[in-house]
């Protein structure tokens, strides 16, 4: 294989999925048992607050439990053995990076264990629950805080490294995600355009599937291995 100075790895909700976690697009998906506008939409945060609150203080629940799986664990020990910048871009909102001691990742759809003070902008950092009543610790402010999740029509947050980041790279894995959310659908055309080779890991051919050069289909938990392993041999 090539040798690479600038990885990227992009993550989307498949990379949890051997975690136990639910996607998004699936069949018995996030997004197919609620309402995307009642839960991850500005307006539907203004409509009723308190059922947003409860919506991400309950997945907080679970996606506290969860444990990094083989994919995440792959990742870690590419970071740790390959000698190249290894930055991760993860549209997942979940912490099982961080827990596989994963390195340079970057939430640009936000955290599950953080709210934001629409006062004040301070963010805090909890597994706890968050509500209507909850006071800013910076401002003091009751009933500002939102959980710190990029709502459909917000922007995206840490935008400005990714831009570099994905001008930079020369190798980009996109692991686990649909493709269908842009701007983060639209990073393997970036990546492309200034020259990086592209993998796609995924069960099936997304319909992001022309800008990449290789797609490696089966779950992640089993692809991602094998290929570090190999990246690792030389
Ligand atoms: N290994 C690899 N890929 C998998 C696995 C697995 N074990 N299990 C599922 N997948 C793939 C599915 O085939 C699908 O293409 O992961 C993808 C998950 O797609 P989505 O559910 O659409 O999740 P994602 O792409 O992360 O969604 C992007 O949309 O709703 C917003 O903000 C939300 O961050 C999310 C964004």
């Amino acid at each position: 294989m090539k040798k690479y100075k600038n990885i990227v790895i992009l993550t989307g909700a498949g990379i949890s999925a051997e975690s136990g976690l639910a996607t998004f697009r699936a069949s018995n998906g996030l997004w197919n048992n609620h309402k995307v506008d009642d839960v991850a939409t500005i307006e539907g945060f203004a409509r009723n607050p308190k059922y947003v609150h409860d919506f991400y203080n309950e997945l907080k629940v679970e996606l506290k439990k969860a444990k990094p799986n083989a994919a995440h664990l792959a990742i870690t020990k590419l970071q740790n053995e390959y000698p190249a910048e290894i930055n991760i871009i993860t549209q997942n909102v979940d912490t099982l990076h961080e827990k596989a001691k994963n390195k340079n990742v970057y939430h640009i759809h936000g955290q599950i264990n953080q709210a934001v003070c629409l006062n004040c902008g301070h963010v805090v950092e909890t597994f706890g629950n968050v509500g209507v009543h909850t006071i800013c610790p910076k401002c003091n402010e009751i009933g500002r805080m939102k959980p710190n999740i990029v709502f459909f029509g917000e922007n995206l947050l840490c935008m400005d490294k990714v831009e570099y980041l994905l001008r930079k790279c020369d190798l980009f894995l996109s692991i686990g995600t649909s493709g269908v959310v842009f701007p983060a659908a639209s990073f393997v055309q970036t990546a492309k355009y200034y020259g990086a080779d592209t993998y796609e890991f995924n069960l099936e051919n997304t319909s992001n599937n022309f800008f990449f050069d290789k797609h490696i289909v089966g779950p992640a938990g089993t692809t991602l291995p094998a290929f570090v392993s190999e990246m690792l041999k030389d």
